[in-house]
């Protein structure tokens, strides 16, 4: 008899020990931008999908463009308690105030792909994002190189007030100005998107036609609404008039095997682990760095058909 209660006191002990308790559900929400890009929804897709994949309910708000929108969300993330927050933020600046009560509310936040200016970094946790100065300056480089420092060029600028239109524009500029024979002869903002990048380019071709050498997109996706105006125009994209955006997205690729586009940067949008594990971390009160920084590099034509089919999105 006591053997066989000790056995059962061991029994019990054993299957005690090998209880898994269940870690505490986390509840994030995630204020996103909109979708004016591929890369966008891209980014969209993968902080959605790693949500899933770790058992995280995911609370999306889609803020349309709008900062207004996206401070709303905020809010009612605070209201409904949730454990951190993922923002990715439409332009860089307003932020405090709806930062300083998400703070007092104890919620840390992690800003995705753009930076913001703040009275003061802690009110936000960490930046998992591009470094965008250095991205201008490596398609600024490219072309500077192309075209041996003789260009005039036009430039199609992201959404205004957003961190990546602003450093883009900032990082190529400084290439452009280290040669007398480069210059900006017209930018506007395509508003990240293909029509928006596709009309503007067709003003351009009126008002500068044969002057313009190349355009500079902020993003692939005005690139690709430019060489469709340029086609419209009557001239070869990619010949008559150079082209270098940035994303590196699928259909940015798939223009270069067509000859249609030089060459576009690499910008990853695929920020959702490092975003959520940076949020669980500090979550779990742990230090996280203030920017954890994406390595970028330049794809160029001819070696786009070889890269294509690995591309991941
Ligand atoms: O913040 C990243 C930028 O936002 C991407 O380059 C652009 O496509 C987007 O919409």
């Amino acid at each position: 008899m006591k053997k066989t209660l000790a056995k059962f006191a061991a029994a019990v002990a054993l299957s005690a020990a090998s209880v898994i308790v269940p870690a505490k559900e986390l509840v994030i929400g995630f204020s996103q931008i909109g979708a004016e890009s591929a890369w966008r929804s891209a980014e969209t897709e993968s902080v959605k999908s790693e949500a899933k994949n770790r058992g995280y309910t995911l609370k999306f708000s889609d803020a349309q463009q709008k900062q207004e929108n996206q401070i709303k969300a905020l809010r009612s993330f605070v209201a409904q308690g949730v454990d951190g927050i993922v923002l990715a933020p439409v332009v860089e600046t307003g932020w405090d105030r709806v930062l300083r009560e998400v703070k007092r509310a104890g919620i840390p936040v992690v800003l995705v792909d753009r930076g913001i200016k703040v009275s003061d970094p802690s009110l936000y946790t960490s930046l998992v994002a591009s470094d965008f100065v250095f991205e201008g300056k490596l398609a600024g480089s490219w072309l500077a190189q192309k075209t041996h420092g003789i260009a005039n060029v036009v430039e199609l600028q992201g959404g205004p007030g957003a961190a990546p239109a602003i450093d883009r524009k900032k990082g190529f500029g400084e290439i452009v100005d280290e040669f007398a024979g480069m210059n900006i002869i017209a930018s506007q903002t395509g508003e990240w998107t293909r029509t928006k990048g596709k009309e503007v380019m067709e003003a351009f071709l009126k008002s500068q036609g044969d002057k313009i050498d190349a355009v500079y997109a902020h993003n692939d996706d005005m690139a690709l609404g430019a060489i469709q105006a340029i086609k419209e125009y009557g001239k070869k994209p990619g010949k008559d008039i150079l082209v270098v955006s940035i994303d590196g997205v699928k259909s940015a690729f798939e223009a270069m095997v067509d000859g249609d586009l030089n060459a576009t940067v690499d910008c990853n949008p695929l920020l959702g682990p490092l975003a959520l594990d940076a949020l669980e971390a500090a979550i779990a009160g742990k230090e996280v760095e203030k920017w954890i920084v994406q390595k970028d590099k330049i794809n160029l034509m001819q070696d786009a058909a070889s890269m294509i089919s690995s591309r991941k999105f």
